[in-house]
């Protein structure tokens, strides 16, 4: 493999790369479904770039670790902590959790035709912990703003109650040990504020991005989260 080749083999799984145990999903929707809120090439570009290049370091990592290659996604997160290898230890949360991550953000999104309203019994639980929908959106939009640098925001339960944490680069809330403990939990909802997730159409406007991406909440998939 040449150099160019080498150093491209981080965006596009190379022919001699592990083709498992993960693998990428395709989008649920199509690019450009959630126009204009977020455009086509945004959406191309981080699923079939940057999404990929985790799935592939994270099956890169799996090599020659059959314990580890034989959990499911979900089950890798909480074991992520308790690798005792340093370098393995980082990589599966870098690219575990991307993978985790953005499959997570792609279904917790969809058309801003069908995006709806939080159910009666989720809207029950948002109006019990923030007082309104808006106070929540407005409190879970300031996580998403103050993460400083790459970052995500999520609404998780924790002991059955919501809460609004963020997470720096790709952990996550399930990544016990990880994370701070009090920002573990189930994800209910999730938002990508990596620069590579809005910078070609909004440049440096993230409060922007988060305003309009609350058109494309899908809110029952956010919905069959809470179980
Ligand atoms: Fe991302």
């Amino acid at each position: 493999m040449g150099a160019a080749t080498a150093a491209f083999a981080g965006f596009a799984r190379g022919a001699d790369a592990p083709a498992g145990p993960h693998s990428l999903a395709p989008l649920p929707y199509a690019p450009d479904a959630l126009e204009p809120h977020i455009d086509a090439a945004t959406m191309g570009i981080h699923h079939g770039k940057h999404h990929a290049a985790y799935v592939a370091k994270l099956n890169e990592a799996l090599q020659k670790q059959s314990a580890l290659a034989g959990k499911t996604l979900d089950a890798l997160m909480p074991q992520i902590a308790g690798v005792e290898d340093a370098a393995l230890r980082t990589a599966l949360r870098n690219n575990g959790g991307g993978h985790w991550n953005h499959t997570m953000f792609w279904n917790i999104m969809g058309p801003a035709a069908k995006a709806g309203q939080p159910s009666a019994r989720l809207l029950a639980k948002i109006n019990g912990a923030f007082g309104s929908l808006d106070a929540f959106k407005k409190a879970f939009a300031d996580a998403a703003v103050k993460r400083f640098g790459s970052g995500w925001a999520w609404l998780i339960v924790r002991d059955g109650d919501l809460k609004i944490v963020s997470t720096p680069n790709q952990d996550n809330p399930l990544m016990k040990g990880l994370v701070p403990d009090e920002d573990a939990g189930t994800p209910l909802l999730c938002l990508d504020v990596w620069e590579h997730a809005y910078y070609l159409h909004y440049q440096n406007r993230r409060a922007d991005y988060i305003s309009a991406w609350w058109n494309v909440v899908n809110w029952e998939a956010v919905d069959r989260r809470l179980g």
